[in-house]
């Protein structure tokens, strides 16, 4: 029997990006050999080095490059030297842009033996998931200036909502609620009493599809009020379902709540293209090389980049090695204060395994 095999772009990227991929794929291996697939890796050196050697970010070849694959795992895109918005917009916007990932999920799950800032908030309390959309809204780069530097300037900055993003993000968080199987219920974060446009068009598709899932709940919450019941009540919540900049925002404060930045992944994903899987957190310049960083966010993602492969039982079993790891060795989920090195908590990971 021919072995299936995956063709995987690891981008290692910038920081601690290359020290926390390489544990991901570490762990990757270990379920591949395990599970009886094969991962097939190609490393691209995209990011903030390249860049200021050579000038480039993407090019057209790199874009070609990465079509081919069957999905990327990325480390983090950001340089101390490199001006801001340059490699952001360049290469993970770009990425995500031109591979037309439409959706950015993003888990906020709490583990056993993790601290979370929330008083009196266990993982029974803080199990959702967040639903952006990936490829509009006020990331277009819809707008400009006019007088630019002059006392009378003015600068414009439109958010983008087409019916069509708008629709088939909205249809994925429903089927993300009826795959959960949990309370079954969407919450749509928006901001209908002042952007009167844009959320009107939200809110009008957002009832439209649910009539497709009468067995899913629906719900609406104000952005602000999104932010205060996921610290009073993170309970409340199955699938949170935004536009792209309050996804932005509203998930750091789910990584938060789940333990840090160590610990959130995310999934860049066109379901019917090539899809990217990165820890949420940046760079990290001032922990770079010091074997310090957290790699369960990378590790994560690249469980979520198996069950996005339909390695549902390899994925599965990441999950519980992580589970293991956190619960029953690691010491905090920040930098420097894990107990263990980088390379070591991969390494319980892979024993787990
Ligand atoms: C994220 C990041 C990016 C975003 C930045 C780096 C462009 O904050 O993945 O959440 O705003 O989407
Ligand atoms: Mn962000």
């Amino acid at each position: 029997m021919v072995m299936k095999t995956y063709k995987i772009g690891v981008i290692p990227g910038d920081g601690t990006g290359p020290e926390v991929v390489e544990q991901s794929v570490k762990v990757l291996n270990k379920a591949s050999e395990k599970f009886g697939f094969k991962l097939e890796y190609d490393y691209l050196d995209f990011g903030g080095e390249r860049y200021l050697k050579t000038g480039l970010t993407l090019t057209d070849e790199d874009m070609e490059r990465v079509k081919t694959k069957d999905a990327l795992l990325l480390g983090a895109i950001g340089h101390p030297d490199v001006k801001p918005g340059i490699l952001e917009k360049g290469i993970l916007l770009r990425l995500r842009f031109e591979l037309d990932q439409y959706i950015n999920l993003r888990p906020v799950k709490l583990y056993e033996g993790v601290e979370t800032p929330l008083k009196d908030k266990g993982p029974d309390d803080i199990d959702f998931v967040v639903v952006r959309e990936n490829t509009e809204g006020l990331y277009t780069g819809s707008g400009g200036f006019f007088k630019k530097g002059t006392p009378d300037e003015i600068a414009i900055q439109e958010s983008v909502n087409t019916r069509k993003g708008v629709e088939r993000c909205l249809r994925f968080a429903f089927e993300v609620a009826r795959k959960r199987n949990k309370k079954k219920m969407v919450t749509l974060c928006g901001k209908t009493n002042v952007l009167t446009y844009a959320f009107d068009l939200w809110e009008r598709v957002f009832y439209e599809v649910a009539r497709e899932y009468p067995d899913i709940k629906t719900d609406y919450a104000h952005v602000d009020a999104t932010t205060m019941w996921m610290v009073k009540n993170p309970e409340y919540f199955d699938v949170i379902v935004t536009d792209n900049m309050f996804g932005d925002i509203i998930t750091d404060l789910g990584a938060v709540i789940q333990g840090g930045m160590g610990v959130a992944a995310g999934g860049n994903i066109n379901p019917e293209g090539v899809s990217m899987f990165e820890p949420i957190g940046g760079s990290a310049p001032k922990y770079t090389g010091l074997n310090v960083i957290n790699p369960i966010a990378c590790i994560a993602a690249g469980q979520m980049m198996l069950e996005h492969l339909g390695e549902d039982e390899a994925a599965a079993a990441i999950e519980q090695a992580i589970m293991k790891t956190v619960k029953n060795d690691m010491k905090s989920m920040a930098a420097g204060k894990m107990g263990y090195g980088t390379k070591e908590v991969g390494d319980l990971v892979v024993s787990y395994l």
